[in-house]
């Protein structure tokens, strides 16, 4: 008698989490995806002048937000490794000097791609930076994070799996044009795509890092590895994944103990970002479990009131597309999220738009059946942004009926804004590349989990 009722207990459990779902919008678009443009677009145009650097990209260089990471490549000549820089209205010129190679894939050598850290840098302050000293220089400048703290205000814009498609083009124009303006780039992984060409054609890598400078110079992009960076080709002799990748893009992660450049963590104003790996090993005694397992108790929601976690695939995605392809990630960290109360989770891979409730599923113990997502206030929302426009096209098809652990989905590209105004409230907007700038396909309010966790967060998909 007692199995009768566990049983019919689960079935209204899985009616009630998998029927009457939220909102799927009801824009209805083509599967097909734009081509990549072409070599000879004007964004991909190579700057003038000799061993001009290009494919300037930044990132943060440590935990704290005081160190920068300039890379760029140039291809006649190795050419100077120094990066002159100085705040804004002050006349004295500092250096930076790091290192630069060249790798080989396949049959394509790289040109001479060089990294440089920047340290001790003020907070909240504009410096000019110059790269290709004594040769063509360029030069171009950014802005430091306020000093950590609880509340201060701090705008991220989030992109993923963008690649470089006159889709793309909208997406990143957009993002750029849009009045709430990103002040850091967290990017959800899918780079390129170079690694749909035949042989990996690696001119592809080269061509995404001149379409992005226009942003990724000026701005920190915080790196996220994807499916796309594995780049793993044993037929071609190159069977080191992510090759391409770690050579053109750094990543702070030996700061935060960290062992691989594909997980690491960063404080930036009032955030504390923890970045995953879903293509590396996160089992019991991997390396990157052992960092994650370490890494939560050093998050102090006092200092950095807002926890984001990024990864590739999704933990929560209601597509037919990569359909729970993030599951075992899940299975394993879960129970971590919801104990540490993180308080959203931006994931790409799925070609589409998704936000969920604050739902978890972590009571399952293999005996008791109990395998159902459920409203848990302590649980992260799951933002699913791999919507940026690539080659591959949308992912148009989702699962029916909804799950009701689906908030809102909606097959479109586009970028999104998460705007921390203090402890407390962070404002959250999806944008659509077929709306004006300023137009929110999806909105939420949040509420931060520890400073202000109440059971209702306001929503409005469109
Ligand atoms: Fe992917």
């Amino acid at each position: 008698m007692d199995s009768v009722v566990v049983v019919l207990f689960m079935l209204l459990n899985s009616l009630v989490m998998f029927s009457n779902g939220g909102i799927t919008s009801k824009y209805v678009r083509k599967f097909e995806g734009t081509p990549d443009m072409p070599l000879d677009s004007d964004v991909f145009q190579v700057p003038c002048g000799y061993n001009a650097p290009q494919q300037v990209h930044i990132t943060q260089g440590d935990v704290e937000g005081k160190a920068v990471i300039v890379s760029w490549v140039t291809q006649e000549a190795t050419g100077s490794n120094t990066v002159l820089y100085w705040r804004e209205n002050s006349c004295k010129k500092l250096q930076a000097h790091g290192k630069s190679k060249t790798y080989k894939f396949y049959n394509y050598t790289s040109g001479h791609i060089h990294h440089c850290f920047i340290r001790n840098l003020e907070y909240d302050t504009k410096y000019h930076y110059v790269v290709g000293v004594g040769q063509t220089e360029r030069q171009f400048w950014f802005f430091t994070p306020p000093e950590i703290g609880p509340d201060v205000p701090y705008t991220f814009g989030l992109i993923g799996d963008l690649g470089q498609t006159f889709d793309s083009n909208l997406t990143l124009t957009h993002y750029e044009n849009n009045p709430t303006k990103g002040q850091t780039l967290l990017y959800v992984g899918d780079l390129s795509y170079a690694d749909t060409y035949p042989n990996h054609d690696n001119t592809r890598w080269d061509s995404w890092g001149r379409f992005v400078e226009r942003s990724t110079a000026y701005q920190p992009w915080i790196w996220t590895a994807g499916n796309h960076e594995l780049d793993f080709a044993p037929k071609l002799g190159e069977a080191k994944p992510f090759k391409p990748f770690t050579r053109r893009y750094r990543t702070p992660h030996k700061a935060s103990g960290s062992t691989e450049s594909f997980w690491y963590s960063i404080k930036r104003g009032p955030a504390y970002i923890i970045v995953l790996a879903s293509y590396s090993a996160y089992g019991k005694y991997t390396p990157q479990y052992t960092w994650l397992e370490e890494e939560f108790p050093k998050v102090n929601r006092t200092e950095t009131p807002w926890l984001i976690v990024l990864m590739h695939s999704p933990w929560y995605n209601s597509y037919d597309y990569h359909y729970m392809e993030g599951e075992t990630m899940r299975v394993m960290y879960e129970p971590w999220f919801v104990k540490n109360k993180v308080d959203v989770v931006f994931a790409g891979h799925v070609h589409a738009y998704e936000r969920s409730e604050r739902i978890s599923n972590i009571a399952y113990n293999v005996v008791n059946g109990l395998c159902s997502p459920v409203k848990d206030q302590s649980a992260p929302v799951y933002i699913t942004i791999g919507d940026g426009g690539n080659l591959e096209g949308l992912a148009t098809n989702m699962t029916e009926p909804q799950p009701k652990y689906s908030a809102f989905r909606e097959a479109s590209f586009g970028h999104a804004i998460f705007s921390i105004k203090n402890r407390t409230h962070a404002y959250y907007g999806w944008h659509r590349n077929q709306d004006g700038y300023a137009v929110k396909g999806d909105s939420m309010w949040f509420h931060n989990r520890v400073w202000h966790p109440i059971d209702k967060s306001s929503s409005s998909g469109s």
